[in-house]
């Protein structure tokens, strides 16, 4: 099956000349969840208005289901629903009123059952009649997803959907997403959150300053550029590394009754064996040894900041 989305040489450049992406190139699976995971002002927002026609593109173009964003947008928005960054909704609206209007506005014939299942699911259905402004913000964060889900799409993009959301409800948005995915959904979420995406996505792409830097299952991510850490417990407590062992980057630890080595899983040598076989030479006896895999967040931060200094 084709992408649902497919994100051709994807350009824009803001009035004013700020390039805020540069030529994107991204395919989104159907019903699989894909985590766009940037620093601030990396293109984020950027990128999921211009799917949604929110933003018009400079140069490249876009398809949702096969329809051009541009060409077919009637088509094309109606099958995406948008949890957006910023709350904007009508305040003295009562969530039903609220839900019920953003179903008409797709010109979907009304069907209050699906609306009423939307709301039980977000459980929001006790408060169907209260009006939103009188609602805490993570409700009304809530409301905004029950919004996005009013027309039934079969893509829901998620804009930041948990920032300053507190720890409970992060995980019930979770399972909210889980559900929908398992429904035949497609979702696209922003985060600034590794855990969210560690937790929840296939697949993960990293944008850094208007570029996708990487695109990658999440569990090949982890596994292809995760560092792990060999944490060594020696016998006797040692005062220094030993000068035997000095050709590998080992560090003391642990009051001297630990020795540290950090490696590269996908290095041609490790270096692990060489190491072990070294230190058995030198007489130090290990009592006890365990890995430790680098997480999502260590991965993150080395490919944002990179190498070179920053600017
Ligand atoms: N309307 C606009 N006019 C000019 N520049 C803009 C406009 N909207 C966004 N930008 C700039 O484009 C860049 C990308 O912004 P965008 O909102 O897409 O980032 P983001 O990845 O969503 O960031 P955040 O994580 O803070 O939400 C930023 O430098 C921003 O200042
Ligand atoms: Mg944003």
């Amino acid at each position: 099956m084709p992408p649902i989305i497919s994100i051709q040489n994807l350009s824009k450049t803001y009035a004013g000349g700020f390039q805020a992406l540069k030529t994107i190139n991204l395919a989104i699976e159907r019903s699989e969840i894909f985590a766009l995971l940037g620093p601030n002002g990396a293109g984020k927002t950027t990128l999921i208005g211009i799917i949604c026609g929110l933003v018009n593109p400079t140069i490249g173009s876009v398809t949702v289901d096969g329809h051009d964003i541009i060409r077919d947008f009637r088509a094309a928005r109606s099958l995406i629903g948008l949890v957006p960054q910023e709350v904007m909704m009508a305040p003295f609206e009562t969530v039903w009123a609220s839900i019920t209007m953003s179903r008409g506005l797709f010109n979907k014939p009304k069907d209050p059952a699906y609306l009423e299942k939307v709301l039980r699911d977000l459980s929001l259905w006790d408060k169907r009649d209260a009006k939103v402004v009188t609602l805490s913000g993570g409700m009304k964060r809530r409301v905004l997803i029950a919004k996005a889900l009013s027309h039934e799409p079969k893509i829901l993009f998620l804009d930041e959907p948990t920032a300053g959301v507190d720890v409970e409800l992060r995980k019930d948005m979770w399972q909210v997403v889980q559900n929908l995915r398992a429904s035949g959904v497609t979702i696209i979420l922003t985060t600034h959150y590794i855990e969210e995406a560690e937790e929840m996505a296939d697949r993960v792409g990293v944008i850094n300053r208007g570029e996708i830097v990487l695109v990658e299952n999440k569990a090949e991510l982890m596994r292809k550029l995760g560092k792990k850490r060999l944490t060594l417990q020696v016998g006797e407590r040692l005062d220094a590394i030993p000068a035997a062992l000095s050709a590998f980057n080992l560090t003391l630890a642990g009051d001297g009754h630990e020795l540290v080595y950090d490696y590269d899983t996908q290095a041609e040598r490790t270096g692990v064996a060489t190491l072990l076989g070294e230190l058995s030479k030198s007489g130090v006896r290990i009592r006890d040894l365990h890995t430790t895999q680098s997480s999502l967040e260590e991965i993150f931060v080395d490919l944002v900041q990179g190498p070179g200094p920053q600017p």
